[in-house]
This record gives C-alpha cells, sequence and structure tokens, in this order.
C-alpha cells in the first residue's frame, strides 16, 4: 500500500519557500536512490480567505481554507499522482501547464476529460518527462478561479541537483480588489476586447514584496511563473550586479536555455506574459543584509515584488561552480523545407453567442483563430485549428491582426520560435511566445504528443472570448 500524503499547509508553505529560509537540499540527499513513483497527493479545491493587504479578502479560491495553493514538487522521470477534489458550488478541472502529459490527463473540459462536479475527485497521474518550472490551474470557469487565485507553480527537479545551495519560488500574481479589499469587477467587454484588465494588487505568493534569506554568497535558484489573468511582467533583479553578487537566467518556459538570454537591466527587463516562467541562478550579496530585488517595471512606475536577502557571513560561491542544467529530450528537426500551417489571430465575425455550459464564459465573443471563435470555457462542435501527423515536423506560422499582444500558448507539446517579421527572437524550447501587435512568428515542432490539445492566448479574458482553439495530432 501506497501512503497518501495530505497536503499538510505548514509542510507545503515550507516547500514553497512561504517560511523565512529558502530550501536547502540537505547533503548526501542526492545520494539516495529515487523511487520509481512519488507519494499521491490530494488537492481540495476550495474557497478561501486571507489578508493580501488589510482586511481580510474573501471568496479566494486555493486548496486550503487560508493560504495559496503549494508547489508541487516532482521529479525528472518519477510518476506523479494528484486526486484533485472540487468542493466549490460549480465546475472546475486542472490543468498542468507546459507539461507534456498523456492527452487525457490534460485537464481540459470536453477536449479531455468532463467537467469535476461539486464532490467529485478526479484523478490524475504521469510521469514528468521533463525538468523545470511549470504550474496548474483550471481550464473550467477559468477567468473567475484563476482570478481568484486558484493557481501554483510546479517544480520538477532534476535527477541529479546541479549544486545550489537554497531556493526560492515565485508565484506571480495580481488580485483585482477594492478599498474594502474584496474583488472588484474581474472583466468587463471594453477590456476583454482589448489588453484585458488588470488586477490592483501585485503580489508573490499573495504577498505583497515578500523577503526570503538565504545565506551571503550562496547560490540561489529562484523560479518564478506568471500565473496572472492579464499582467505581462517586465523584470529585473536589482542589486544582483554588486557586492560580489550575480545572475543569469538559466531556463524559460520549463526548458533549459538553447540560446542565452541578455540579463535585464531597467532599460531592458525581461518579458514574462501570462503563463511564461524563468528559472534564475542568483549568486547571494556577500554582505549581510544587502537585498536582490524582483522588480516589476511599467511606464508608470517601478515596484519591487519580492526580495532575497542575505544573512551571516559570505559562503564565496560562483555562478561557475554550478553544473550546467540538461537539455530535456525533446524532438528537434530542421526547418528547411517543412510543411507550414497558417494560422490568424484577431477579431471574430459578429454575432455569435458563447456558449456558457458548467465552465461559464464571460457573455461575449470578440476573438478568433481563423475566423472561429472558442465560445466559452469548453465549446463543442469545433474543427481543429490544425491537424497534424503524429512524429512530423511543422511550422506553424501565427499571424496577429491585431493591435494587442497574445500569450499563445499550446499544450502537449513545445515549440521554438525559427522567425519574426519584428524581432529577432532566440529559439528556446517553450509552450507560451508573446506574438506582439500585427506580429507574425514562425514556430517549430514536432508533433509528437497524440490528442487534441488546446491551443490559446493566455491573457484569460481572451482566451474566453474566443481566441482559442485545438490542435490535433493523430
Ligand atoms: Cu495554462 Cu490551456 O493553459
Ligand atoms: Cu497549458
Ligand atoms: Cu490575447
Amino acid at each position: 500500500m501506497k501512503k497518501k500524503l495530505k497536503m499538510d499547509r505548514r509542510t507545503l508553505l515550507a516547500l514553497a519557500g512561504g517560511g523565512a529560509a529558502g530550501l536547502a537540499v540537505p547533503k548526501g540527499f542526492a545520494a539516495l536512490a529515487i523511487p520509481a513513483e512519488a507519494a499521491p497527493v490530494d488537492l481540495r479545491i476550495q474557497k478561501a480567505s486571507y489578508r493580501l493587504r488589510e482586511a481580510v479578502t474573501e471568496n479566494m479560491v486555493s486548496v486550503f481554507p487560508d493560504g495559496p495553493p503549494p508547489v508541487l514538487r516532482m521529479t525528472q522521470g518519477v510518476r506523479f499522482s494528484i486526486d484533485v477534489t472540487n468542493t466549490l458550488d460549480e465546475a472546475t478541472t486542472i490543468h498542468w501547464h507546459g507539461l507534456r502529459v498523456p492527452n487525457k490527463m490534460d485537464g481540459v473540459p470536453y477536449l479531455t476529460q468532463f467537467p469535476i462536479q461539486k464532490d467529485e475527485t478526479w484523478h490524475y497521474s504521469y510521469t514528468p518527462d521533463d525538468a523545470g518550472v511549470y504550474w496548474y490551474h483550471p481550464h473550467c470557469r477559468t477567468m473567475d478561479q484563476i482570478a481568484r487565485g486558484l493557481t501554483g507553480i510546479i517544480v520538477v527537479a532534476e535527477q541529479d541537483d546541479p549544486g545550489f545551495d537554497g531556493e526560492t519560488v515565485l508565484n506571480l500574481h495580481d488580485f483585482r480588489i477594492g478599498k474594502d479589499d474584496q474583488f472588484m469587477k474581474l472583466y468587463s467587454a471594453r477590456a476583454a476586447a482589448r489588453a484585458g484588465t488588470l488586477g490592483t494588487v501585485m503580489t508573490a505568493n499573495w504577498q505583497q514584496n515578500p523577503s526570503y534569506e538565504h545565506q551571503a554568497g550562496s547560490l540561489v535558484r529562484l523560479r518564478l511563473g506568471a500565473t496572472d489573468t492579464t499582467r505581462f511582467y517586465k523584470l529585473t533583479f536589482d542589486g544582483a550586479e554588486s557586492d560580489g553578487a550575480e545572475g543569469r537566467i538559466i531556463g524559460a518556459d520549463g526548458h533549459p536555455l538553447r540560446e542565452a538570454l541578455p540579463w535585464p537591466s531597467p532599460d531592458a527587463p525581461i518579458t514574462v506574459a501570462p503563463g511564461q516562467r524563468l528559472d534564475v541562478a542568483i549568486r547571494m550579496p556577500d554582505t549581510e543584509g544587502k537585498d536582490v530585488v524582483v522588480t516589476n517595471h511599467t511606464a508608470q512606475r517601478i515596484r519591487p515584488l519580492a526580495t532575497l536577502r542575505a544573512t551571516g557571513s559570505s559562503l564565496g560561491r560562483s555562478l561557475g561552480e554550478l553544473s550546467p542544467l540538461p537539455p530535456n529530450e525533446v524532438p528537434d528537426f530542421d526547418p528547411d523545407g517543412i510543411e507550414v500551417v497558417e494560422m490568424v489571430f484577431g477579431w471574430s465575425p459578429d454575432g455569435l453567442k458563447p456558449d456558457n455550459g458548467f465552465c461559464g464564459s464571460l457573455g461575449y465573443t470578440f476573438w478568433s483563430i481563423d475566423r472561429q471563435p472558442w465560445q466559452g470555457d469548453a465549446a463543442k462542435s469545433i474543427a481543429p485549428v490544425a491537424e497534424l501527423k503524429l512524429g512530423r515536423p511543422y511550422v506553424l506560422r501565427l499571424r496577429n491582426e491585431s493591435p494587442n499582444s497574445h500569450p499563445i500558448h499550446l499544450h502537449g507539446q513545445v515549440f521554438r520560435p525559427l522567425r519574426s517579421n519584428k524581432l529577432k527572437l532566440p529559439s528556446n524550447w517553450t509552450d507560451t511566445i508573446v506574438l506582439n501587435r500585427r506580429e507574425t512568428i514562425d514556430i517549430g515542432l514536432v508533433a509528437d504528443n497524440p490528442g487534441d490539445w488546446a491551443f490559446h492566448c493566455h491573457v484569460i479574458e481572451h482566451q474566453k472570448t474566443g481566441l482559442a482553439g485545438f490542435i490535433r495530432v493523430t
């Protein structure tokens, strides 16, 4: 009999880096044999309340009554099982964003499973083949449940530790609360037809600028995910250039980099759009009390999101002591002469009423892929955007005819950008790519995972008002 791991909030918060100390892997740990299967985990989707600011915010959604969803920790190549129980008065499903799972584990209503109704439990089980940073979120009642907090980070560890001294995981998420700290209207027709509705309070792990202590001069793995419905984060890591500190981006969207990304500066912060993640190596400052601050930049203001604080005497480490991350095994392709599938992201034909169903809609339709809008969370009788042959390489030509930016996300496989008509893009593996206003990007992939795979914009108001579809791989 396998033991069921009940999610104990204190343990999970400690794992999530919610405690004062970062998570250090004890010496000798890596030498232990890694079991073939992790202890199963229970997630009870439930209402929560939490002090985001002054007064306690009610009507949040989490897997604890009084805290953020936990970091789920998996190990590459080790089977993981999760029972998701829905205690809400509405349906849900959970999707594992970026993990290349079997289609029936993907958590997309009607495409891969039925919605999980009140008091039902759905069993998910899969083996994560890729190490890196991923996340989980509902794919039914998506707008409401994500905006109310139902998002968590997934960390898939490499089998061999690359040599960090500590780790901090950040779930970047904004909440749209008013002066009374209660939720305001989460979306509007006007915003859904444009860039979407922004929150009012920016948080990391549901806290405003939380601080995490790490030993001075130590090597810290900072993993973060943009799980907000709308915000494109523009980040710098202030303080990582002085007092012995340094930093390097080592992974993005679940994969070690094929091509280096420049270290962000206030003039050129790094964009992390809804759905995207970063894996960052930070060498802490030498002096106790010095900070490395994860900072967001907008035209209006610069705001700290989370702080890493150096404590104690310096360990004197250097980034060069880390072993390079082994690439995940992704089938690559020769981009010359492979079939090109074109698609256009833009307006939708007038007068289409969304389909409400168990998974809800916002009540209007603005967007489409190839003029075919996905109507609500769970569209039925819609043709695939593309039909790809299993094992074959393809170029998908993504054309954005709109004046808005769209983080386009594909389930079940990863791709890399080949060219853009606007920007020079590093060709790193990803599952979510920003398509800027009026930009056309060619992405390449080998369609190696059979099934019907959701394909949509991750600005949730766009996704829910038509900018979604699916790709069939057979
Ligand atoms: Cu982050 Cu369709 O998902
Ligand atoms: Cu996804
Ligand atoms: Cu969009």
